[in-house]
């Protein structure tokens, strides 16, 4: 098995070529630093040549308008290329990324389709690390009940999907265990870190002014902000079984990781 983790080094590419290292695999990592660009389609095919099954890491997110373009064209080449399966890394209720999916499909290669809720890791390793280190979350949303997800899990049912038998062309939700609102999430990082933490619901510019501050691009945070108005209305406000049915165990909750990554002393 020659596996290619395009976004490699990113917050799920690592924790992927962890496992499957640590199972023996020698899984090759794509990204920029290695030549491959998701701006510039000279450079996939190289990147494709030689691998068996791809894991399908999107930056910066799969919903942005001209990805599903770039999906299929990737999908072609890789069928092209021969490849036997695919994995993609996708997002819950976001309408852009069913049609990067929807893209990535028409390659006709088996592709496991892994939707996640929000990234429980966004709090510590992404755009809320430096709001939750200053005590203070300010998001374009209500105080909707989401499922965050572990990147553990995500990378446990990644790497299943690349390693199982038989190639998967299915597509599963995954959900943490537990329905939070930001102000209980907020809750258990403040019981976790023994420091204060508030939620507020801010407008899309004082959103973007505030992850500008910790050196996120406006040309990123934009739309990304869009992107929250848009799904943080309550329509991931459910529970899913995708965890459970790939890995056969419950998915980890919000304060297991709560508690691990204040230990580690990542919000200082
Ligand atoms: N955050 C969430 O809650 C959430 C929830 C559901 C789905 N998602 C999806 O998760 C995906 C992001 O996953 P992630 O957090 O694992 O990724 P990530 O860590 O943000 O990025 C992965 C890697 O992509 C590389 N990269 C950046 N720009 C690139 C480019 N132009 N060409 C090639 N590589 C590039 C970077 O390495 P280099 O610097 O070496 O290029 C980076 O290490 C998005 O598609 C998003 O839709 C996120």
């Amino acid at each position: 098995m020659n596996t290619l983790i395009l976004g490699g080094p990113g917050h799920t590419g690592s924790r992927i070529n962890d496992r499957l290292t640590a199972q023996g695999h020698t899984p090759r990592l794509a990204s920029r630093r290695t030549g491959f660009d998701w701006n510039n389609p000279n450079t996939w095919q190289p990147t494709l040549h030689g691998a068996t099954a791809a894991y399908v890491c999107f930056t910066p997110d799969l919903a942005f308008p001209g990805v599903p373009e770039k999906m299929a064209t990737l999908g072609h080449l890789a069928a092209h290329e021969g490849l036997e399966r695919l994995v993609l890394l996708s997002g819950r209720g976001e309408e852009g990324a069913r049609h990067s999916e929807n893209a990535l499909r028409e390659s006709g290669l088996p592709t496991t389709v892994l939707r996640c809720s929000w990234f429980q890791q966004n709090f510590s390793e992404h755009f809320l690390h430096g709001p939750v280190t200053r005590g203070h979350l300010k998001l374009p949303a209500n105080d909707t009940p989401e499922a965050f997800v572990d990147l553990e899990d995500v990378a446990d049912a990644a790497v299943h999907a690349l390693t199982h038998d038989e190639p998967d062309n299915n597509t599963y939700e995954l959900s943490g265990p537990e329905l939070l609102t930001f102000t209980q999430a907020a809750e258990i990082l403040h019981n976790a870190m023994g420091r204060p933490v508030t939620f507020e619901t801010v407008d899309v510019p004082t959103f973007v002014a505030d992850l500008t501050q910790d050196g996120v691009p406006p040309e990123e945070a934009e739309p990304l902000a869009y992107l929250f108005t848009e799904i943080l209305d309550g329509r991931n406000a459910t529970l899913t079984n995708g965890i459970q049915r790939l890995l056969g165990r419950p998915p980890a909750p919000f304060h297991a990781y709560a508690q691990r990554t204040a230990m580690a002393g990542a919000w200082g």
